[in-house]
């Protein structure tokens, strides 16, 4: 594990104004990450503010707790989606907002033994919280072919679900996979050469999404906490929301859009700007969309 972080934040201004911070408020980032909207917060909420840090990665947390030393903000290896039992635990009803930042950060990208980049020769792991569940190299060894393509279908929106789910299956035939070099490999050679295809993304981005989305199941974090937070938010209280994928973001649109706890503060998502994208590539997919709960 590396000791800092290599993460930058992705909308960190649009975020944190999103969020309408005012002295004194209690704040929780539930995918705190590198902590670069935690610092933000923290500039935030004055001297008896408060902010709640989680993170499912006990690397993460553990880099957070080296970086940070000021009282006002604590760190929990949870899964947001249990933010109401996190609450109770530490004596707290309410908070005034939350922010979730979706998806993996660089520090994940990087670490080579995790398999979250298709250059790394770790295994294929694709967990958040290595300690839970079951890692996508167990999970592509498993399934029949009919299932991992529906799986790449539904978690990807990969159009070749099903001749990439062919390939895997005839691979491990031969050896089982091990590595995200090799799965990067095998859904490559089940593509179309590049030339023929119109799109500019890797051809095992897909893939990857969706095995990510299945191992940690982030559909279903996502969906339980937009169900469950506005128990423990404030009148007023705002949830802000950063995803990288239409999955999510259809999701959280239609639950702002549905559940009359919210009040959508966004009718269109928020984009990072064309300065943001250059300087942090990684920013180019974000959508931001924030909600006020009602009384
Ligand atoms: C995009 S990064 C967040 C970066 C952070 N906002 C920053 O400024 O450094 C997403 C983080 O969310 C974490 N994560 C993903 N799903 C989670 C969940 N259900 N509960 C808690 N943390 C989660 C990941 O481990 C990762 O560290």
């Amino acid at each position: 594990m590396t000791s800092g972080t290599i993460h930058t934040p992705v909308l960190p201004v649009e975020a944190i104004e999103a969020l309408q911070i005012t002295s004194g408020a209690t704040i929780v980032d539930g995918t705190a990450g590198g902590g670069g909207h935690v610092q933000r917060m923290l500039a935030r909420v004055g001297p008896s503010g408060r902010v709640i840090a989680i993170d499912r990665d006990p690397d993460a947390v553990e880099r957070l707790r080296a970086r940070f030393s000021d009282p006002r903000v604590q760190f929990f290896e949870n899964n947001y989606a249990d933010l109401p039992e996190l609450l109770d635990e530490i004596g707290l009803r309410s908070v005034d907002g939350i922010l979730l930042d979706l998806g993996l950060s660089s520090d994940q990208l990087a670490d080579r033994q995790r398999g979250f980049s298709f250059e790394s020769d770790g295994p294929l792991d694709l967990r958040f919280d290595p300690r839970r569940g079951e890692p996508a190299y167990r999970l592509i060894n498993r399934l029949s072919s009919e299932h991992l393509a529906d799986l790449i279908y539904q978690y990807g929106e990969e159009r070749l679900s099903r001749r990439i789910a062919r390939a895997i299956v005839a691979r491990r035939q031969e050896k089982p996979i091990d590595t995200a070099t090799e799965l990067a490999e095998i859904v490559r050679r089940a593509y179309p050469p590049a030339s023929k295809r119109g799109e500019k993304i890797a051809p095992a981005t897909r893939t990857f999404q969706a095995l990510r989305i299945a191992v940690n199941d982030e559909l279903k974090a996502l969906e339980t906490a937009l169900r469950r937070f506005p128990e423990i938010m404030e009148t007023d209280g705002k949830l802000a929301i950063i995803s990288f994928h239409s999955l999510e973001d259809r999701q959280v649109k239609q639950a702002f859009r549905d559940d009359e706890r919210y009040e959508a503060l966004t009718r269109k998502p928020i984009r990072p700007n064309e300065a943001e994208i250059i300087d942090n590539p990684r920013s180019r997919s974000a959508k931001l969309r924030v909600a006020r709960r009602l009384s």
